[in-house]
């Protein structure tokens, strides 16, 4: 796909068909986040494919209960049944790396530049991905890491959610790039 149209094309989707993702496209997402720039060419990821539903849906639901208490303004909104965290989407994945007191700001960076690849392959692919930025609270609950499949000693650094979308996907305005200095 021609790059300008991927880039601009890409959106988080939130409502997914129940037509399965198969390993290859799960596999040609992986290998394109490796291709992401790191620091150091350190490569720090390791990644967690989570196909099973049940326990997608426990990730909402312990999300949710967190959100709760963290954000009271949208308790009333996460009280739903509806899946308002994962969108029932068929595929979770969880960036991970292993925890780093003095790395763990560049780990973070290399995640997100694996993601961006990532959501563009998926996107190339006819998928669809959107960023969980509240399931990354679930780092303060060890129990449920655990439950997920995060290994010991290592840290979920990006969750995103993966599918088919049943909508399609499309361009969208964009604010103009916000020049703060142009120094010649
Ligand atoms: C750090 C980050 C966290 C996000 N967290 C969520 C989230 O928890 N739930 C959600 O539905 N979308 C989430 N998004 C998606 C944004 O809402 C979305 O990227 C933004 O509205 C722009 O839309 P687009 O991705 O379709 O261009 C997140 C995006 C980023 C970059």
């Amino acid at each position: 796909m021609e790059l300008d149209l991927c880039i601009k094309g890409r959106r988080s989707v939130r409502a997914y068909t129940d037509a399965p993702v198969s390993k290859e496209q799960i596999e040609a997402v992986l290998e394109a986040g490796t291709w992401a720039p790191t620091g150091m060419n350190r490569q720090p990821w390791g990644f967690i494919v989570i196909e099973d539903r049940k326990l997608i849906r426990y990730v909402s639901d312990e999300t949710k209960i967190l959100v709760q208490q963290m954000m009271p303004s949208r308790a009333k909104r996460f009280q739903s049944e509806e899946d308002l965290i994962c969108y029932d989407a068929p595929v979770l994945i969880l960036i991970c790396t292993e925890k780093d007191k003095q790395l763990g700001r560049l780990n973070l960076l290399d995640s997100v530049l694996a993601a961006q690849n990532m959501f563009l392959k998926a996107y190339e692919l006819g998928l669809g991905t959107c960023y969980m930025g509240f399931v990354q609270y679930l780092g303060s609950k060890p129990d449920v890491l655990k439950r997920i499949g995060v290994p010991e000693g290592y840290e979920m650094m990006v969750p995103f959610i993966m599918g088919h979308p049943k909508t399609k996907q499309g361009a969208e305005k964009r604010n103009k790039p916000s020049v703060l200095k142009w120094i010649k």
